[in-house]
């Protein structure tokens, strides 16, 4: 039995609407909105100077757990959730070993319900030869397919193997879309810089365009759901503009990609600015925002992928590529919100419904009775800067070190429980599998 709380006097926030009321939550669940009597509740938290939001879903974290846990795990990748007010995530499978059997995912799973502070589920990794585990696998958001290499070694990139997952099965496929010969071509030319701000060539726009594109043309092709990954350039946002109608796709796209852009993120940061597909100019970052606005891009995920500060110390062509993110998209949204350059019903609708609505997750994102008591209250005004050393990430650093934003999270409630307040979490709080409708 949980004990219910009453919030008083949020401002509840949806897509559509701001509306200030009360929200009861008792067993995990929302059970009664409107204006409530406080005898309803054992704990009353007075809410009334705070937006209330669903807790944010991240559709795409790396949190490392099986095989590379010096760099995060599941207990703190999600502790930086909480902190965040990420109440969900799901989860690579580029682990050590590699969530591409069943026995990986049941394990992955059981490892999930002993250390995660908040809901939890995992993408089936798509080998040559899994098939059978990509559409026997159950309960899971998806299939993911490396289509470009990137950390670890997942990778599906002849169209023939290609065709064949497109072409059996129903569940939604999530694409990292890089065409290998391109960034194999291009990795050649820059064989011997040691600068980061080459990156960005080594990936190029068109390794991305051309392997969007292929995987678009599957997805027309056999009517299959389609998640294109961390969208990068204003090379897809227009194809994609034309082709969304053509299936069921959708897209997504990392705070890193919209508000750093090259060459100054490389200057700045080095090799803690790379990641794949990487940060381009600023006229790719300024069309992804754009495309965010128009809805050409769905949703915002993080692509969490931490490495430690030894690992990073490389030198360029050796240093690993990826960074941390759970822990601030929120934030950085929201002091967005603040500056208006968007809504905080955008906020809502980019990190809480959309999410769940793409990838068809049972009685998640919204403030609605019956469903999960997964919220985070969040205070417009308070003013922070992020800073290395002070997250709860393991590696403990993020690429927007330094950055003041206003409007942070101040408590995050999982399945009804307080998980976060007042700059701790709660460990205590477990986490559950998040249920989707196949
Ligand atoms: O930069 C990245 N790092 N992109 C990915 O797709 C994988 C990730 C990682 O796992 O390190």
């Amino acid at each position: 039995m949980i004990a219910p709380i009453l919030i008083k006097n949020a401002k509840c926030v949806s897509s559509q609407a701001i509306i200030q009321q009360d929200v009861l939550l008792k067993d995990g669940k929302i059970v009664e909105i409107g204006q409530i009597d406080e005898k309803h509740a054992e704990k009353i938290i007075d809410a009334s100077h705070f937006f209330l939001l669903p807790g944010a879903l991240d559709p795409q974290v790396h949190f490392r757990d099986p095989g590379m846990t010096w760099k995060e795990d599941l207990r703190t990748g999600s502790m930086a959730a909480a902190a965040g007010g990420v109440t969900s995530f799901f989860d690579m499978p580029n682990t050590k070993p590699s969530t591409i059997t069943l026995d990986a995912m049941a394990e992955r799973k059981r490892a999930a319900a002993e250390k995660c502070v908040v809901n939890y589920n995992f993408f089936i990794g798509a080998t040559n030869t899994n098939l059978d585990v990509l559409n026997g696998v159950e309960n899971v958001p998806g299939i993911k397919i490396f289509m470009g290499s990137s950390t670890g070694d997942l990778l599906v990139s002849d169209t023939s193997d290609l065709e064949q997952i497109f072409a059996n099965g129903s569940r939604l496929i999530a694409v990292h879309a890089e065409d290998d010969d391109i960034i194999n071509a291009a990795r050649e030319i820059y064989r011997n810089s040691r600068d980061f701000n080459h990156h960005q060539f080594v990936r190029p726009a068109d390794a991305a365009l051309k392997s969007t594109t292929l995987a678009v043309e599957l997805a027309i092709k056999y009517q299959r759901r389609l998640h294109i990954l961390h969208l990068t350039s204003l090379d897809e946002v227009r194809y994609l503009e034309f082709q969304k109608s053509k299936a069921p796709i959708s897209a997504e796209v990392c705070p890193q990609h919209l508000l750093l852009s090259a060459p100054y993120v490389y200057e700045k940061l080095g090799a803690y600015a790379q990641m794949n597909p990487p940060i381009r100019d600023m006229n790719h970052s300024e069309a992804l925002w754009k495309g965010l606005m128009d809805g050409v891009i769905d949703c915002i995920a993080t692509d969490h992928a931490p490495h430690t500060h030894e690992e990073k110390a490389k030198p360029f062509g050796e240093a690993p590529s990826g960074m941390p993110g759970v822990e601030t998209s929120l934030p950085l949204m929201l002091d967005r919100a603040n500056r208006g350059l968007c809504k905080l019903e955008d906020v809502v609708k980019w990190m809480c419904e959309k999410p769940v609505e793409l990838y068809r997750v049972k009685n998640k994102g919204q403030i609605k009775v019956g469903f999960d008591a997964d919220l985070v209250l969040v205070d417009m005004q308070k003013e922070k800067t992020i800073e290395n050393g002070k997250l709860f990430t393991k590696v403990n650093w993020s690429p927007f070190d330094g950055w003041k934003t206003r409007g942070w999270p101040v408590k995050t409630l999982v399945n009804g429980q307080i998980v976060f307040d007042d700059g701790m979490v709660n460990t205590e709080v477990k986490g559950r599998e998040i249920l989707i409708d196949s």
